[in-house]
Formats: structure tokens, C-alpha cells, sequence
């Protein structure tokens, strides 16, 4: 083996370029994030017809709307008419339409073009024609999801078969009945980061031992460095003196009803590419989105989900709010410390994988395939 070759049991990583390139960052933006389905709101967020959120979906911001069916839709925050942002607000309600603030063309929660000052004196104009561009939507897990291709990918297999194929089956994500639970906490993190660092992170717990103390006690496995996002159908077994998944290992809140009595104690993480990433322990759920702003910047909205009955009673649940929350302040000051180094002449030709690690090298392939396509 000369200097350079690899030992077989290290596979390459991508090199530091993909984390600090804008030409990246712009074909993952037209290739990943407008040609997949993208996790953007919380159903709960928007709770009466003209409750609308605003958000960042690769180049195009979009609006989604509660309409007056009761239904969520979403469209380009894009005016037909000389291309004004309809919406400059994160999120609000308006009672009945959308009035653009430059020339006050007026659109209803559908979409459609209803008002504009003289239209009656001008000639025919298509109100459905020139109303907002639809985006298409699903809702599934109580989250509504976007896709911004023409012709969307297949939901059933890219959302719903991926976790399906991480949980051993797709029904089995049913039983902590994500669409019925409240949000308990919500934090957003703005990480000094590219995405995929955030991605790659979430996927290893060879780094678990070193930097999550916390984790690391409740789930005495992580310790070993196990791959836990690769062999999750198992589900991670809590510590025998731990009594809950809680930044102290005291006791949580009662499990859900659904989770199966040989899913109690245990621990599942999930990754649905490209942005999601799902924790399921037997009383809450941790459900991440991430926004991939620029190049070295992510912001990630990290909802804790409990049911009704713990969040109306107003039950404290920081506890199990800051076991997750200090694991996502480790990992992404770990990311923080990464994004520096990509742009060094050290990392021109990538780092390593160890074997615990390579099913991250899958990721690698799978993201330089579409951005190839
Ligand atoms: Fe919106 Fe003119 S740009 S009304
Ligand atoms: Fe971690």
C-alpha cells in the first residue's frame, strides 16, 4: 500500500468543496430541495381559513395558506402582475385575500385573481389564469409537504417508504399518531453550517460518545459508537436505571397509546432525505426541518410533539425538552467547528469514513446522482 491509498475499511468523503461552493449550493437548491418533497409547516400552525406562513423553498419563496375549505395550499409569493412578494410577513392571517402591497391586485385563499383597481376597464383577463402559481402539497405526519417539480416525485416512496424502510414498516410510524400530538417546545437553531454537515451528523453516533454526555447515559449503546440512524429498525434500548427519555433519565409522561409495549424504553431516529429527521421515544416526539439558506448557513426548526392531554395540562416538559435540546446544541457546534475546515487545503480532497460511518458514503452517491441528473 503506497502513502496514498486508503485502507479498505476507510471509503472517501465528499470533498470540501461540496460544503463551500454557491455553485453547489445552487444545484442543490434547483436538483435536492425544489425537485423533492420538503417538509415546511406544522398543520397546527395555520390554524383558521386565511392563516397563512411564509417560507424559504430552494430559490422560491412560498406561501401556504390555510383556504376557506379547511384545507392547506400553497403557492409562489410571486404577484402575476409585475412580480411584487405578495406576503413580506413570516406568518400572520389575513381575513379573506391577499392584497399585493404595490399595485393592490387581490387574490382569495385559493388563488385566485379576484380583484385589481380598473381591471373592469381593461380587457379580458383569466382570473384563474393570472392567479397565484400553485405549489403542490401533502399533508402527512401533521406537517405539510412542498414540491416544487412540475411533476413531483412519488410521496408514497420518497416520504412515506423512507421511514417505513428506517422503522422495519411503513405503518409502524402510525402508532405515535404524529397528526393528533400538540407542539410542546419549539426552538430554532440558525447553524453556521452546510446542510449536509447537519445530515451527516445526525446519521453517525460514532461522534456520540465524545460529545453527547447526556444521550450517552440514557442510551448506554450510543456509547460504542453504533451507527444509529443505519440499524434503527431495532430501536435503541434505554439504560436499565433509566426510567426516561429526560436530560436526567427521571421519569417522562405516560407512553402514547399506539406505541407497542416492545417499543417502550426504546429510542428510533430517522432521516428523510433532504431535510427531515424524526426521533420516536415512547411519550414525545422530536421532529426536525431543516432550511438550507446558503452554503454555510441552516436554519433548523426542531419541534418537541406530546400529546394533547400533557401540553393542555400544562405538565412541565423541560425536562425532556432539554435532553433533546442540548444534543442538537453538541451536534450543530460540531457542525459549526467542521464548516471553517471544509474550504482548507486539508480537506481538498475530503476526509474519511470508518466503517460505522459508511453508510453515509450511500448519502454521497445518492446527492452527487442528482445533482449529475
Ligand atoms: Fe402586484 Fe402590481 S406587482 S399588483
Ligand atoms: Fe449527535
Amino acid at each position: 500500500m503506497t502513502t496514498t491509498e486508503k485502507p479498505a475499511s476507510l471509503i472517501s468523503t465528499l470533498p470540501g468543496h461540496y460544503y463551500t461552493d454557491p455553485q453547489v449550493f445552487a444545484l442543490e437548491q434547483a436538483h435536492v430541495f425544489e425537485d423533492m418533497w420538503f417538509c415546511v409547516v406544522r398543520s397546527g400552525d395555520l390554524p383558521t381559513p386565511g392563516s397563512f406562513k411564509k417560507v424559504q423553498v430552494g430559490r422560491e419563496s412560498v406561501l401556504v395558506v390555510r383556504s376557506r375549505d379547511g384545507g392547506l395550499r400553497a403557492f409562489l409569493n410571486v404577484c402575476r402582475h409585475r412580480g411584487a412578494q405578495i406576503c413580506t410577513e413570516d406568518s400572520g392571517a389575513v381575513k379573506r385575500a391577499f392584497q399585493c402591497p404595490y399595485h393592490a391586485w387581490t387574490y382569495d385563499l385559493e388563488g385566485k385573481l379576484i380583484a385589481a383597481p380598473n381591471l373592469t376597464k381593461m380587457p379580458d383577463i383569466d382570473r384563474v389564469e393570472y392567479g397565484l402559481v400553485p405549489v403542490h402539497l401533502r399533508e402527512w405526519l401533521g406537517y405539510a409537504w412542498v414540491c416544487l417539480a412540475k411533476e413531483p416525485p412519488s410521496f408514497e416512496d420518497d416520504v412515506v417508504g423512507a421511514i417505513g424502510e428506517r422503522l422495519g414498516d411503513v405503518e409502524s410510524i402510525d402508532r405515535w399518531e404524529l397528526d393528533s400530538l400538540t407542539v410542546g417546545r419549539r426552538i430554532t437553531y440558525d447553524v453556521k453550517a452546510n446542510w449536509k454537515l447537519i445530515i451527516e451528523n445526525f446519521m453517525e453516533c460514532y461522534h456520540c460518545a465524545t460529545i453527547h454526555p447526556e444521550l450517552t447515559e440514557v442510551l448506554p449503546e450510543f456509547a460504542d459508537g453504533y451507527a444509529a440512524q443505519f440499524f434503527v429498525g431495532h430501536g435503541a434500548e434505554f439504560g436499565e436505571e433509566v426510567q426516561g427519555f429526560t436530560v436526567d433519565g427521571t421519569e417522562g409522561f405516560d407512553k402514547l397509546p399506539g406505541v407497542a409495549e416492545d417499543q417502550d424504553r426504546r429510542y428510533y431516529a430517522i432521516t428523510v432525505r433532504p431535510t427531515v429527521f424524526v426521533n420516536l421515544v415512547p411519550d414525545h416526539v422530536i421532529f426536525h426541518r431543516m432550511f438550507p439558506v446558503a452554503e454555510d448557513r441552516t436554519i433548523v426548526e426542531c419541534d418537541w410533539l406530546y400529546s394533547r392531554d400533557v401540553v393542555e395540562s400544562g405538565r412541565d416538559v423541560s425536562r425532556s425538552v432539554e435532553l433533546f435540546h442540548r444534543v442538537n446544541e453538541q451536534d450543530f457546534a460540531a457542525c459549526e467547528r467542521t464548516q471553517p475546515a471544509m474550504s482548507s487545503r486539508a480537506y481538498a480532497n475530503g476526509g474519511v469514513l470508518v466503517p460505522s460511518e459508511h453508510h453515509i458514503g450511500a448519502f454521497h452517491e445518492w446527492l452527487t446522482q442528482r445533482l449529475s441528473g
